[in-house]
C-alpha cells in the first residue's frame, strides 16, 4: 500500500529523529443576549499516568486535564452558555485559553493580562456563550512550554444546531512528544538554539492520546474528520492514501468545500481543519495516512482499517458537503484601516540572525520580534499594546514573515478573513484563527475589530512565542 517503510515496533520505539530538524454582527458582543441555560463543567489540571507508546513501554508521566491525555473532549451547542470550573491541581500557576472561540476578553485565560493567574490549588470559572459551531480546542497559557508540552490540551466541539449530514464524527487530537528510551518526557524546554530555529519538535506524535496503528472505517461511510494539532512546533502535512479528504472547515469557521492543494492536508500547530472523507477504500484494506511535511522525515501517523463487511451504501452520499456559516461580521475593505506585522528573528539555516533590523532592535534573550518590539512569555500584567484599534473599525493586517522559518500566527478572540497569499487572493472564503504563514512570506488578513479588550497576537511554535514572537492588540 505504501513504499514507506517502518514496522510498527519501530514507531513505538521512536517516530522520527525529529530532535535534529533543527449583522448585528458588528455590535459588540456583550450586546448579544441569550436565554440558553447555562451549563455546568468541572475541568482539573493535574499531574497524571498515561500510555502513550503501548503495553510494552512504560507509562508516560504527564501533566494533564481530567486525568487523561487529552483532555476530556467538551461538547457544546452552539448559543448554549457554559461555566466551566478549572480546578488548579498542579505544583505551579495555570490559565486555560479556549483557542479560538469568540468570548469576552476576561475569559480568554492570558495570565496577569486578562486574568490572574489560577495559583495551585484554586479554582477559576471561565464562562462564555459560544457563537460560532466548529472545532476548537483548550490548553494552558501559562508556563505553556512545559504545560502544553507535557500534555494539558483538549478539545472543544461546539455543535451546529441541526445536525450535519454525515455517518459520523471523529476527532483526531494530534500531538507530538519528545521521549525518551523509557518513554519518559524529555528535559529540555525551552532550549534557546531550538527557540531561534523551528522549536521544540518532537519524536512521536499521538492520536488521541496514543501512537495509533489503526483506525476501523466501514466501506461507503461519510466521517466528519475534526483534526487538532496540538503540538508544540510541529508542522503537519498530511496525506490519506487512496482517498480524497474535502476541507470543509479551517479553525472551526466553514469554508466552500474544498479539496486541499496536492491532496496534502498543512496543519500547523494550533489549527484544526474539518474534513469530509468518504470511504471509497475496498472492505478489508488498509490505507495510510502520511505525514510528510518535513523532508525526508516522513511516517506513518495511522491506517484507516477497511472492515471486511460490504459498502454501507450502493451509491455515494449526495448530500451536500457545505457547512453552515457562522455569524462572522463582514469586514469592509474599503473602508479598513492598514497595517503590517513584520516577523522577525530567528536563525538563518547557516547560522546568522536574519530580519530587517534582526536581533540588535531585540529586548535581551529574545529571539523574535514583531515590528522591532519582543514580547516573551505567555502574557503578564502590563503588557503595551503594539496597536490600539477602535471598536467596530474593519481592520486589514498584512503578516509580513521575513524570517527563514514557518510561523501558525494566532490572534485570540477572533476569526479574520484571509483575502491573499503573497498578493494572490485566497479561494474558498476562508477564515482563520491561526494563519501558517511560510518563510519569507506574505498574507493578508481582515477582521472587525467587535470585541473590546487587550488580544494577544503571537506565534503558536510557542518556543518562538515565549521568546518573543508575540504581541497585543487593543481593542477600545
Ligand atoms: Cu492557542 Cu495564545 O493560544
Ligand atoms: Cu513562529
Amino acid at each position: 500500500m505504501s513504499s514507506l517503510s517502518g514496522s510498527a515496533i519501530d514507531r513505538r520505539a521512536l517516530l522520527i529523529a525529529g530532535a535534529g530538524i533543527v449583522a448585528a454582527a458588528t455590535l459588540p458582543r456583550a450586546a448579544r443576549a441569550t436565554t440558553v441555560p447555562t451549563r455546568q463543567i468541572n475541568l482539573a489540571a493535574a499531574p497524571g499516568r498515561v500510555s502513550l507508546v503501548g503495553p510494552a513501554h512504560p507509562a508516560t508521566s504527564v501533566w494533564c486535564y481530567g486525568n487523561r491525555v487529552p483532555g476530556p473532549e467538551i461538547r457544546l451547542r452552539q448559543g448554549e452558555r457554559v461555566r466551566i470550573a478549572v480546578h488548579n491541581q498542579l505544583t505551579e500557576d495555570t490559565t486555560v485559553h479556549w483557542h479560538g472561540i469568540r468570548l469576552p476578553n476576561a475569559m480568554d485565560g492570558v495570565p496577569g493580562l486578562t486574568q490572574p493567574p489560577v495559583k495551585p490549588g484554586d479554582q477559576f470559572s471561565y464562562e462564555f456563550t459560544p457563537p460560532d459551531a466548529g472545532t476548537f480546542w483548550y490548553h494552558p497559557h501559562a508556563d505553556s512550554l512545559q504545560q502544553i508540552g507535557r500534555g494539558m490540551a483538549g478539545a472543544l466541539i461546539v455543535e451546529e444546531p441541526e445536525p450535519v449530514p454525515i455517518d459520523r464524527d471523529i476527532v483526531w487530537m494530534l500531538s507530538d512528544w519528545r521521549l525518551t528510551a523509557d518513554a519518559r518526557i524529555a528535559s529540555g524546554f525551552g532550549n534557546a538554539m531550538e527557540a531561534a530555529m523551528s522549536g521544540r519538535v518532537g519524536n512521536t506524535v499521538t492520536l488521541n492520546g496514543a501512537v495509533s496503528d489503526e483506525v476501523p472505517v466501514r466501506a461507503g461511510e461519510r466521517v466528519r474528520l475534526r483534526l487538532i494539532n496540538c503540538a508544540l512546533a510541529r508542522i503537519m502535512a498530511l496525506r490519506f492514501e487512496g482517498h480524497r479528504p474535502v476541507v470543509v472547515a479551517i479553525d472551526g469557521q466553514p469554508c466552500d468545500p474544498h479539496e486541499p492543494e496536492g491532496g496534502r492536508i498543512l496543519l500547523g500547530p494550533a489549527m484544526r481543519l474539518d474534513v469530509m472523507l468518504d470511504m471509497q477504500g475496498e472492505p478489508g484494506l488498509r490505507y495510510r495516512v502520511i505525514d510528510d511535511f518535513y523532508q525526508g522525515l516522513s511516517y506513518w501517523l495511522t491506517e484507516l482499517a477497511y472492515d471486511e463487511r460490504s459498502s454501507v451504501r450502493a451509491h455515494p452520499l449526495d448530500a451536500s458537503l457545505a457547512l453552515p456559516r457562522n455569524p462572522l461580521p463582514e469586514p469592509d475593505l474599503i473602508t479598513a484601516e492598514r497595517h503590517e506585522l513584520r516577523l522577525q528573528g530567528g536563525m538563518m539555516g547557516g547560522g546568522a540572525m536574519t530580519g530587517m533590523g534582526g536581533m540588535r532592535d531585540m529586548a535581551h534573550g529574545a529571539s523574535w520580534a514583531i515590528n522591532g518590539a519582543s514580547m516573551t512569555g505567555d502574557g503578564h500584567a502590563g503588557m503595551p499594546p503594539l496597536l490600539t484599534l477602535q471598536l467596530g473599525r474593519s481592520y486589514v493586517m498584512t503578516i509580513r514573515n521575513e524570517t527563514a522559518w514557518w510561523h501558525p500566527m494566532h490572534l485570540h478572540g477572533y476569526s479574520f478573513r484571509v483575502l491573499s497569499r503573497n498578493g494572490a487572493a485566497v479561494p474558498h472564503r476562508q477564515w482563520a484563527d491561526t494563519v501558517l504563514v511560510p518563510p519569507k512570506q506574505t498574507v493578508e488578513t481582515a477582521f472587525v475589530a467587535d470585541s473590546p479588550g487587550d488580544w494577544m497576537l503571537h506565534c503558536h511554535v510557542t518556543d518562538h512565542q515565549v521568546s518573543g514572537m508575540m504581541t497585543v492588540l487593543r481593542v477600545a
